[in-house]
């Protein structure tokens, strides 16, 4: 795959100064001054920057003509010096910007690039503003001197109590269920949903996290995350009645970042549209990323996998070798269990096969003492690496490398070089990093700008490798994927394993319809998807999946990545080949995709085009029970199609029904609570 920049680059550096001729009107007399503005190319979305009379900068924001954002603070709280207030315009230009990029993958072929730039640059520093048809990246540069940060003082003020879907400020941990609330129930909502997750680190009663979805009264959709988030640390939001502030997570001393300037903020950004699947179609995460990093991306390719895995996490095995010696839970990663995992893959064209527990350490992982936990170069004596490896490649299929840290830091920094040695010696080309526990260095957490140096750290020397990353339990995403393709996808979320940990009640229904407008914002989620076993009594577990079969054969299709795990055992998959074929066959890069349904936390109902074929699929996906037409209009109008049709049934687990369809069929479906339907159209001859 190459990633050939389609150029249509047009750079129209009209170098205007914008000194608010015309100011679009969406600060009052006496706020501020507006002093620099810009449209987006569609006139949709507008955007205003002004100055108050003790130089305190704002910012205000509008789609079609309705306040979204209302004149809101800007700046910082530094340690060196006034950055609050004081600052004079010295000069603002405006320039118009279209262009297409080709992803090295993703859900289209390619992607438009358009806005209108804004840049305001002031005595201190610059702030940029991108104003996109369906939204606003916004960040600060800095040309010179120390910049220590106590906090960032950017703010969005919101027009009313819109509807929120949020899970709570948390420095270490995304794992919770999502609430639906207007904003002034955060507060009295929080304490309960605080109990969905273990830990009990949030550092406000109304911090949330982003990326937040919210609705507002007259049916606006508004998305509020960052991009490009690599030499900081993330941001969170605190609500102070309906203005959410910027509340940056802290290092190990308390301050919230330091930087050498010349350097600038990650992007924040605010999507907008009246339309719900343009929350989801609109790319504007990605474009505000910088260009691919990596000249040659040949090495980089989708992976669908199966893995030693669901065993552990529904607990009817260990990954720990030591304990099995004990005899109280059979080890997972055995020579013998993996034979059976890879033969599974190579009679199912599944790429890889995913390891967890072969490494020395497990014994004492949850012991958040240690500063050393795993060897990631030391095999335990039941775990034949260079013998696995050969009969997996012999069988076309790859083992993927599994490097849980424990989240002890500096110990994995330094062991690092030595591990990607050992995956290059065997040929594994992905690793499934996890961040469990408190972090070591103390004091830092997961989302502060060390680790988030830390995990770019990681993506880099395996790029330098050629080996993609998995990452679990690290920051929420932020587009970084356009640069480093080879991060193909992060956990960073509440995944599939939480149907296991029936103590945290699983994931409710609507999980995975909200999902898409939060965490996927940032990038792709190793979900986990793929369980067609939805009692785990087999694993003397007393959780039940909150789905059905053909709710789980959607989760490919409406959370869409590049890496997606079949994460059920081969017996399970046996028993259910029928259902199991659309697993086999559902693709995972994209020529297309069209939403041609979606409400957050109701339901999604999406089509893709496979990437180089003209072979589609369809996911949908609801919490409630609900009955929807699919129009096929996305098809060829000069072709008829084979459609196969997974949906869920009241008589039976699943129902599948194979029809001729073409781009006039409209075919009704019902999804029953918590499910779904998947399809597969292939073009006949
Ligand atoms: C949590 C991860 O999300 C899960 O996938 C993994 O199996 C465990 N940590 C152990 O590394
Ligand atoms: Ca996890």
């Amino acid at each position: 795959m190459t990633l050939a920049k389609v150029a249509t680059s047009i750079f129209l550096a009209l170098s205007v100064l914008t000194s608010c001729k015309a100011p679009l009107g969406l600060f009052s007399q006496g706020e501020a001054q507006c002093v620099a503005s810009a449209v987006s190319p569609g006139k949709t979305v507008k955007v205003e920057f002004g100055l108050c009379e003790n130089g305190e900068p704002m910012w205000a924001m509008s789609y079609k003509n309705k306040p979204v954002i209302l004149p809101s603070k800007l700046g910082f709280e530094l340690v060196e010096r006034n950055f609050k207030d004081d600052f004079e315009l010295i000069e603002a230009k405006t320039s118009q910007h279209d262009e297409t990029w080709e992803p090295v993958w993703g859900e289209t072929k390619n992607i438009r690039n358009n806005y209108t730039g804004l840049e305001v640059i002031l005595n201190k520093m610059t702030v940029r503003l991108r104003v996109y048809d369906y939204g606003v990246g916004l960040r600060y540069e800095f040309p010179e001197g120390e910049i220590t940060i106590k906090e960032e003082l950017t703010e969005f003020k919101l027009t009313g109590n819109h509807i929120a879907w949020w899970i709570p400020g948390d420095y270490d941990s995304e794992e919770y269920v999502t609430q639906k609330t207007h904003l002034s129930e955060i507060k009295e909502r929080m304490p309960e949903a605080k109990q969905t997750y273990w830990a009990d680190k949030t550092f406000s009663p109304t911090g949330v996290q982003t990326p937040i979805q919210l609705k507002t009264d007259d049916g606006l959709y508004i998305n509020i995350h960052e991009a490009a988030c690599t030499d900081f640390s993330t941001m969170s939001l605190e609500l102070e009645e309906y203005t959410f502030k910027t509340h940056l997570t802290p290092d190990a001393h308390g301050l919230k970042g330091q930087l050498a300037a010349p350097c600038h903020t990650p992007w924040r950004t605010i999507k907008i549209s009246d339309d719900a699947r343009e929350m989801l179609s609109k790319p504007l995460i990605l474009n505000l990323n910088e260009p691919c990093a990596i000249k040659d991306v040949s090495w980089i390719h989708p992976i669908k996998y199966i893995g030693v895995w669901w065993e552990m996490i529904t607990g009817a095995k260990t990954w720990d070798f030591s304990t099995s010696l004990e005899m109280t839970k059979p080890h997972g990663a055995t020579t013998e269990n993996v034979v059976q995992y890879i033969d599974f893959a190579a009679e199912n064209n599944i790429d890889e096969v995913l390891v967890e527990g072969w490494n020395k350490g497990w014994e004492h992982w949850e012991d958040n003492s240690l500063e050393q936990v795993y060897s990631f170069t030391e095999p335990y004596p039941d775990f034949d690496i260079k013998w696995l490896n050969n009969y997996a490649h012999n069988k076309g299929v790859k083992l993927m490398m599994h490097n849980e840290t424990a989240s002890a830091i500096e110990d994995y920094e330094r062991q690092l070089p030595e591990a990607l040695r050992l995956m290059r010696k065997y040929g594994y080309d992905a690793v499934k990093t996890g961040y469990c526990g408190d972090i070591r260095p103390r004091g830092e957490h997961h989302y502060g700008q060390y680790m988030n140096r830390h995990y770019l750290n990681v993506v880099q020397q395996a790029a330098e490798n050629h080996i993609m990353v998995n990452a679990h339990e690290a920051s929420r995403p932020t587009g970084l994927s356009r640069t480093w393709p080879n991060l193909l996808a992060q956990e960073s979320a509440r995944g599939g394993e939480y149907e296991a940990f029936a103590a945290k009640g699983g994931n409710p229904p609507e999980h995975t319809v909200i999902l898409p407008f939060t965490r996927l914002q940032g990038g792709p989620m190793d979900y986990t998807p793929g369980i067609l076993e939805l009692d785990l009594a087999w694993a003397g577990n007393p959780g039940h999946v909150h789905t059905t079969i053909p709710g789980q054969l959607a989760l490919y299709l409406v959370l869409p990545s590049p890496l997606q795990m079949a994460a059920d055992l081969p017996e399970h998959y046996m028993k259910h080949p029928q259902a199991f074929q659309f697993i086999k066959d559902v693709a995972l890069d994209w020529d297309d995709s069209r939403y041609l349904e979606a409400e957050p936390g109701e339901y999604v109902t999406v089509a893709r085009k496979a990437k180089g074929s003209d072979n589609w699929f369809v996911g949908g996906k609801t919490a409630e029970e609900r009955a929807t037409f699919v129009p096929m209009n996305f098809l060829d109008k000069h072709r008829s199609y084979t459609c196969t049709i997974y949906k869920d049934s009241p008589q039976s687990p699943y129902e599948i029904q194979t029809i001729e369809v073409t781009s006039l069929t409209r075919i009704f479906v019902k999804e029953a609570r918590g499910g779904g339907f998947a399809m597969t159209i292939i073009p006949k001859q």
